[in-house]
């Protein structure tokens, strides 16, 4: 992130990237608010304590100032995906999933939210949703932080609390961008989409306050589905995955565990029977091979649900998470003060589960202005399989060195050391330089000298771009500024 001083709002860009001219045009404004001391109310104090202002750099996004801090470290290339909001765009397949997914989730049980803002507090995004103060996910090498206080929301369960206590409906779906740091590969991207689903019961009006029975009649509404799921353990394990004993009984888990399953279910028979009636009404011979769909529960762990699954689906050999859940934290009921409220929730994955559904090979192409790929899709009602437009050539580079040895002064704060060194630093640089020309980033070497004790590591690089072919003077130059950046950013000393 680069600052500069000026006490005006300043605006800069960085490299422009090949095929996102949008991203290129946009500005990040970055303005320095002066603070003043605070004045002394004292009576005694004649004199105002007014001292010269005291430079304190802000970041501004969408009209609102953040205060920067240690823990800032959203680079503006990762700002400039906050107007995308692909999950609104028409036509677009992150949009198209949402709403087909929204389909099952009928008003006005539920309600939709499709427009909440992606900046939230850490209060929000980890502390309301129970969340150890040293979970790994609160690391700034995971996450984005704005400041201290304020992040870039990793999920939409950010929301959960607010909407609790906005209680307008019995349930509700959320639909929105969501940041994490993250490897580079075909299926990560530092920003994707989630669904996140929360459906509740009120004990106070169920018929005679039997919620377990209450839940079961809801769940016969449900339409039928004759997908076979493989689920082989127990709603509840003592150890694995634990009742909320205190909240909830046996039955009660049981139904809402019930009722949440077969919902989901719901929406997984819904999504691959459009896409086979699509192929299978364009007389697609690939009709079948979309499936044979495979299912399966898992059991899981999350800080605000108990007992908590993922749901998992069997693509092109290997078995696929696409979303969590679980029966919802009594706690995060009563902390919105509907103490009476019990119920499920889940977060689903809008891009693992569009690439699914398409036969989508790279998370990069959701953001691609080509329309050679937006002209693709085009409503719910006619999901085809995507047609590769062309698979241009990749080429790959590597890049080693080592890291500062612990004992070295040299070098500012932030500079990687054994210590403090993380793959997502790494990440993030390949990713600020190359932004979408970079396929993904492998770590294929790793050792410490004998002697010296120092780390050293090589990563190859594999620079392809979705749009064209690319040169090779352009493929040198940007490996060459990746391995500067690598040098000015993290310390490193290159090989
Ligand atoms: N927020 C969780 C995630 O991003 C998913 C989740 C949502 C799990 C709601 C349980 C309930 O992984």
């Amino acid at each position: 992130m680069r600052l500069l001083a000026t006490g005006r709002a300043v605006r800069f860009t960085w490299s422009k990237r090949s095929g996102t001219i949008s991203r290129a045009k946009l500005w990040i404004n970055v303005n320095i608010q002066y603070q003043q001391r605070p004045q002394s109310t004292a009576a005694h104090t004649a004199a105002p304590t007014f001292k010269s202002p005291v430079k304190a750099p802000a970041l501004e996004v969408d009209g609102k100032l953040y205060s920067v801090d240690d823990w800032t470290n959203v680079p503006a290339s990762i700002l400039s995906f906050l107007p995308r909001k692909l999950h609104l765009q028409p036509s677009h397949p992150v949009s198209i999933t949402r709403q087909v997914i929204e389909s099952n989730f009928p008003s006005p049980t539920y309600t939709h939210y499709n427009h909440l803002h992606p900046i939230v507090s850490v209060a929000q995004n980890f502390d309301s949703l129970g969340f150890p103060q040293d979970h790994p996910g609160r690391s700034r090498s995971d996450t984005y932080y704005l400041n201290k206080d304020t992040v870039l929301r990793t999920h939409t369960s950010a929301h959960e609390a607010e909407i609790f206590r906005d209680n307008k409906s019995e349930g509700y779906t959320i639909s929105a961008d969501v940041y994490r740091r993250d490897a580079i590969d075909r299926s990560h991207y530092p920003v994707f989409h989630q669904m996140e689903g929360a459906r509740m019961w009120d004990r106070r009006k169920v018929l005679g306050g039997d919620v377990a029975k209450a839940v079961w009649k809801d769940l016969e509404l449900l339409p039928k589905h004759n997908l076979e799921v493989e689920d082989p353990n127990p709603t509840i394990h003592p150890e694995r995955n634990p009742l909320q004993a205190e909240h909830h009984t046996t039955e009660e888990a049981e139904a809402i565990a019930a009722h949440l399953k077969k919902s989901l279910e719901g929406v997984v028979v819904e999504l691959f029977s459009r896409a086979r009636n699509a192929a299978a009404a364009a007389g697609n011979a690939d009709a079948n091979a979309i499936e044979p769909l495979r299912v399966r529960w898992v059991e899981a762990y999350f800080p605000f649900t108990s007992p908590s699954w993922e749901l998992e689906v069997f693509w092109q050999g290997d078995w696929l998470e696409i979303l969590g859940c679980g029966v919802t934290k009594q706690e995060l009921y009563i902390n919105a003060g509907v103490p009476h409220k019990l119920g499920w929730a889940f977060g689903i994955g809008l891009e693992r589960v569009a690439m699914l559904l398409y036969s989508i090979p790279d998370i990069r192409l959701f953001w691609s202005n080509d329309p050679r790929f937006l002209s693709q899709f085009s409503t719910l009602e006619k999901i085809s399989t995507y047609v590769p437009f062309s698979k241009y050539p990749a080429c790959y580079k590597d890049v080693s060195f080592w890291l500062r040895s612990s004992s070295s002064s040299a070098g500012g704060g932030s500079k990687a050391n054994a210590q403090d060194f993380h793959e997502n630093d790494v990440m993030e640089i390949v990713r600020d330089v190359g932004g979408d020309l970079v396929e993904d980033v492998r770590l294929t070497d790793e050792f410490t000298h004998p002697a010296s004790g120092r780390k050293s590591f090589c990563y190859r690089i594999n620079y392809r771009s979705l749009e064209r072919t690319l040169t090779n003077e352009e493929t040198n130059q940007l490996h060459d500024d990746v391995r500067k950046s690598l040098v000015e950013k993290l310390g490193v000393e290159l090989r």
